[in-house]
């Protein structure tokens, strides 16, 4: 079985690669690199062993599309290329319609002109916009608070409207959670280019040394700390629930929809904790006010990942914590090959 894995080299793509190559799938690449080193790739193929084929290609042009499926017999596709930075989302939104909506359009033209029907996709808790309660469900009502969550609506709106018009597409919506760590071996891991968004790869910079300290977006939130829950998930965990994915996709179920999540949620000063417990160093922070457009809380109902596809996270927050930690203290300079260590 061959699959096109697009946004490969990128965070959650790296490792999700690494876990097909054990489970002895074929694996083809399809990355801009616009937000990725193709080192990411490199460390895959040295961690399994097994090789992969890597293009450097853009989903913005619809010819290199083509030559990957002309010169591949791709089964099926695990679709992360997009752009997900939230905030440059709300700045330059055409850049992220453009790009998410665009490239996902050339790539489901050019799959459905090679009969190619089977697409996992890269979705997000984020289309559940604020929960009316938790756990959230499946079936909870939809909504978008900023462009870059709109274009995970719109693509997942895009992608049932496919299926109508044509029942022998496959397609499953995974909303992910909120991805941490990186896999035990401190080879990959996330890589941000700026300054990170995100809660973990920003206490680990904190961490390294490299930002001063962190800033907590409001303590008067109704949690029991008052700090913001969300429900972490190891990049591990949530590879291995694209691996079992697939079989159910190959069965043709049609479109099914999984949110892929622990059901547990941890606070801020939870997540402070449990990395500085892991780490043992000092994580200095200051509280300051909420982030506009944050939630209270989020956290997933995972049972029907559970009884469907047989999935489950298993890692913890240490987990978790010690494997962030464990990246980042090899790599302080990600994947930039001057200032690498190990
Ligand atoms: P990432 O930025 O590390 O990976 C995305 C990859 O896509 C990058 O390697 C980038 O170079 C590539 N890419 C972007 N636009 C492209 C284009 N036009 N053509 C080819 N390649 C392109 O991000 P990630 O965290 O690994 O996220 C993967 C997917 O999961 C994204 O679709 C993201 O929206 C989604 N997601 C991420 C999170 C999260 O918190 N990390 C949560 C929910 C959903
Ligand atoms: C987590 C918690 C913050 C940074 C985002 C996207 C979402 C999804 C995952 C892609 C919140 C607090 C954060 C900081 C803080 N991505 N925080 N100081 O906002 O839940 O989700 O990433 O689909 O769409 O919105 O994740 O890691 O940014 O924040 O106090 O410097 O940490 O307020 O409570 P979020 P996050």
């Amino acid at each position: 079985m061959k699959i096109l894995v697009t946004g490969g080299a990128g965070y959650i793509g790296s490792h999700t690669c690494l876990e097909l190559l054990n489970e002895n799938y074929e694996v083809v690449v399809l990355d801009n690199l616009s937000n990725s080193f193709e080192d990411s790739l490199t460390r895959v193929k040295n961690i399994t062993g097994k090789s992969l084929d890597f293009y450097h290609a853009d989903l913005l042009d619809k010819e290199q599309i083509v030559k990957i499926f002309s010169e591949n017999k791709i089964d099926a596709v695990i679709h992360f290329a997009g752009l997900k930075a939230v905030g440059e989302s709300v700045s330059i939104p055409l850049k992220y319609f453009h790009n998410n909506i665009t490239g996902t359009l050339n790539l489901l033209e050019v799959m459905n002109d090679f009969n190619v029907k089977n697409i996992v996709f890269s979705s997000s808790a984020t289309v559940y916009g604020d929960p009316a309660s938790l756990p959230i469900k499946e079936d909870f009502p939809l909504s978008a608070t900023n462009p870059y969550g709109r274009t995970k609506l719109m693509i997942e709106e895009i992608l049932e409207d496919l299926f109508r018009s044509d029942q022998n597409w496959n397609i499953a919506l995974l909303r992910y959670f909120n991805p941490v760590g990186a896999h035990e071996s401190g080879l990959i891991g996330e890589d941000p280019f700026d300054i990170p968004n995100n809660l973990v790869p920003f206490i680990s910079k904190v961490a390294i040394g490299s930002l001063p300290e962190l800033s907590v977006f409001g303590n008067d939130y109704n949690t029991s700390d008052g700090t913001g829950i969300r429900d972490y998930i190891h990049v591990v965990d949530l590879a291995l629930g694209h691996i079992k994915t697939l079989p159910k996709l190959f069965t043709n179920p049609g479109v099914v929809i999984y949110n892929l999540g622990t059901g547990i949620g941890y606070s801020v000063l939870e997540m402070i904790n449990g990395f500085k417990e892991q780490s043992g160093k000092d994580i200095p922070y200051k509280i300051v006010d909420r982030r506009p457009g944050d939630i209270a809380a989020c956290w997933a109902d995972p049972k029907k990942a559970k009884k469907d596809l047989n999935w489950e996270a298993n890692k913890t927050l240490a987990d978790m914590c010690k494997d962030t930690w464990n990246w980042q203290k090899k790599n302080p300079n990600g994947y930039r090959e001057s200032n690498r260590e190990n």
